[in-house]
């Protein structure tokens, strides 16, 4: 099933949405920053975040892209964050691979709008808008254990559990490379 949401580049105008978003509780139960990627989702003030959000993409390149979720009449329903990691970085006993860049991200929707494919077909649209727009070579996502919703909507879009740890620090992490997507998504 393919549905009419668009996934775009956040715009200046998009921010009063998110920080909504950001403040539903049950859209955070179990989906606050992890692991503290972005910088600047708590500013109280959206001029500043902006700036911030813009000083950190212009750092980090389009590795690093707040993404918003709209349905075909331009609503803006979700979001999705992602950036690269480190050399180094380590979640557990996950560790990134060694000059392999790769990409850590999310996916939220407003709760009218769950349990109806959305959650899966926005998740493979930020799947290929990462694999297709970025150099990402190894995308991974954090579900919370307690977010069984979460895990299904991933392993839905091609991704795999990393299966060398249960959790860390309530998390899981599962992975999708270039070639998993390549196979799974036939670009
Ligand atoms: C996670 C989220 C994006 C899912 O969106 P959605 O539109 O409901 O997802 P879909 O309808 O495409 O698919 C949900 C799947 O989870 C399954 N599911 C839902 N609740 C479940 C539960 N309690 N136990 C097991 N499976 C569950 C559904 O049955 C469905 O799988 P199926 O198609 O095999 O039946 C949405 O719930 C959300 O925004 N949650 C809040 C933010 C969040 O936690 N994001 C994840 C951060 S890591």
């Amino acid at each position: 099933m393919d549905s009419t949401i668009l996934v775009t580049e956040m715009k200046k105008k998009d921010l009063p949405f998110l920080f909504d978003l950001w403040h539903t509780h049950d859209v955070m139960r179990y989906a606050d920053e992890f692991p503290r990627l972005r910088g600047w989702s708590k500013s109280e003030d959206l001029n500043d975040a902006w700036k911030r959000y813009q000083e950190k993409r212009g750092k980090s390149g389009k590795e690093y892209t707040q993404l918003i979720l709209r349905l075909g009449d331009e609503k803006p329903i979700g979001e999705s964050f992602f950036a690269s990691l480190e050399e180094g970085a380590t979640f557990g006993k996950w560790r990134k691979p060694e000059r392999v860049i790769c990409v850590m991200g999310d996916i939220k929707l407003l709760p009218q709008y769950w349990g109806q494919g959305m959650g899966t077909d926005g998740m493979r649209k930020v799947v290929r808008y990462v694999f297709s727009e970025t150099a990402c070579e190894l995308f991974v996502v954090p579900p919370h254990r307690k977010n069984p919703a979460a895990q299904r909507v991933y392993e839905k879009a091609g991704f795999v559990i990393f299966t060398g740890m249960r959790s860390w620090r309530n998390h899981k992490i599962m992975e999708m490379s270039k070639e998993m997507y390549r196979k799974h998504y036939g670009d």
